[in-house]
């Protein structure tokens, strides 16, 4: 078992780069099964996610090159599989994403119903509502969802909880589908955005993607391209945390400032300074952090995936701040951990109160879901002494080479295996 080795303390100082965001590739690459040409997909992260999607990919009959470590090529035309079983797909929660593409390229598609982080009930009622609404039966049979459709047809949705997955979910199902397919409460997240991007690219007539109505007019067939994904804000706002969090002084580079703003809002509010350059932001720390509010929200509001980042740099503040969660039921699971490295947070049900310590001290700790991993990390790189994280493959899900780029700019931060640590005491 794989572990990271945090000696904390030491402000952040120089450049650190973002990847690709996790949360466009994992639907961006689900989506190529839906070109008939080849498409050459750039700025894919380097994380277990992204290889698992590939794999899937891979498996169902697809033709994927790495031509440069972020760099894929996929030919789609080989596919004749639309199952995806559970082997593949409990490993991750966007192995739905595979349902809707898949029931768009074949009309039918049979794949396990999606693994991903504890993070509470995460039902996908509203993807089999958009499913049904195009056109398709569906039934559960043995955890695999079978979809069949005789034709796929356009149709109206509206969904009754904003939802990213099933957004992006009913554009793929939509794009090839007869006629006009018109989705209302709509999700707004920049990865909504970068699937339409992507689909339009390569021929499809998606309006809308980023407001609350997204509007598709079926076609026919879905030619080649080359397409970037864009930058991950979510690994972008936990770098800014963590230089925030140690005192440091950091540019993150390669992002997109617009996509930060919520997260730009909130740590100015704390006395963060930032400085937004056009694809950087500076952030640097000349004061006391103060106690603040927050509750998380869909796109535009605070994103939940910055929750438990921000719940850290919290602990660091002077006075009591309040974090309500209001996407998913259980995302405080992290907060045992942070206790033993010395902060003081009370949980009841989805609001956490923080007495913000000042500081925080290094311990043995767990991650247990990807965002709580990444605050582990945050905490470790922050406090006083060695802070040692278990279970890193939940945080190896969404950040690619985290320690090589922490450790660029500063971070005393190692990934060691369970074997040698043993074989260090041993000694
Ligand atoms: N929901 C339903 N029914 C559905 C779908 C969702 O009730 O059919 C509810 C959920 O239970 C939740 C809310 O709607 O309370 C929002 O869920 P959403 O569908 O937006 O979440 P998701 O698509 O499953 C994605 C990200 C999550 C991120 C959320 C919210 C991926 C693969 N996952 O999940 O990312 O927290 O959107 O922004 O895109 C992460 O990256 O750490 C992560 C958990």
């Amino acid at each position: 078992m794989d572990k990271y080795v945090i000696r904390g303390g030491n402000p952040l100082h120089g450049d650190i780069l973002v990847s690709g965001a996790k949360n466009a590739a994992v639907a961006i690459i689900p989506a190529a099964l839906l070109c008939d040409e080849e498409c050459i997909i750039e700025n894919v992260p380097n994380i277990s996610d992204v290889s698992i999607c590939l794999r899937i990919l891979y498996e169902l009959g697809a033709q994927v090159d790495m031509l440069k470590k972020d760099t894929y090529r996929i030919s789609c035309k080989g596919v004749r599989s639309f199952n995806v079983p559970y082997e593949s797909a409990k490993q991750m929660r966007a192995s739905y994403y595979f349902l809707g593409a898949l029931l768009g390229k074949f009309g039918k598609a049979r794949v396990s119903m999606p693994g991903g982080c504890p993070l509470g009930d995460r039902p996908i009622d509203q993807h089999i509502k958009a499913f049904n609404a195009l056109g398709a039966r569906h039934c559960n049979d043995h955890g695999m969802i079978d979809l069949a459709a005789d034709k796929l047809r356009g149709n109206q949705i509206y969904f009754d909880v904003v939802t990213v997955g099933a957004t992006m979910n009913a554009m793929l199902a939509a794009v090839k589908a007869e006629g006009l397919t018109i989705i209302e409460n709509a999700a707004k997240e920049p990865h909504i955005v970068d699937l339409a991007n992507f689909l339009n690219s390569m021929g499809a007539d998606i309006m809308g993607a980023g407001t609350d109505v997204i509007k598709i007019r079926g076609v026919k067939y879905l030619h080649s391209t080359t397409y970037a994904v864009i930058p991950d804000q979510i690994e972008a706002g936990t770098f800014m945390v963590a230089a925030a969090a140690t005192g440091g002084d950091v540019m993150v580079r390669g992002v997109i400032p617009k996509h930060l703003e919520p997260i730009t809002k909130k740590m100015k509010k704390i006395g963060v300074n930032i400085e937004e350059f056009d694809d950087a932001v500076r952030v640097w720390v000349d004061g006391p952090l103060v106690k603040t509010s927050i509750k998380t929200q869909p796109h535009p509001g605070f994103p939940t995936d910055m929750q438990p980042q921000m719940a850290t740099l919290l602990t660091l503040a002077e006075g009591t701040s309040i974090v309500t969660e209001g996407v998913w039921e259980q995302r405080f699971r992290y907060v045992d951990e942070l206790r033993r490295m010395g902060a003081d947070i009370s949980v009841d049900g989805k609001v956490a109160v923080i007495a913000g310590t000042g500081k925080l001290m290094g311990a043995p700790v767990k991650a247990c879901d990807l965002r709580a991993g990444a605050a582990l990390v945050i905490a470790g790189l922050a406090a006083q002494g060695v802070t040692e994280i278990e279970d890193i493959h939940h945080i190896e899900r969404g950040y690619g080479d985290i320690e090589e780029k922490l450790r660029g700019i500063g971070g005393c931060i190692e990934k060691v295996s369970s074997p040698s640590v043993r074989v260090k005491k041993a000694l």
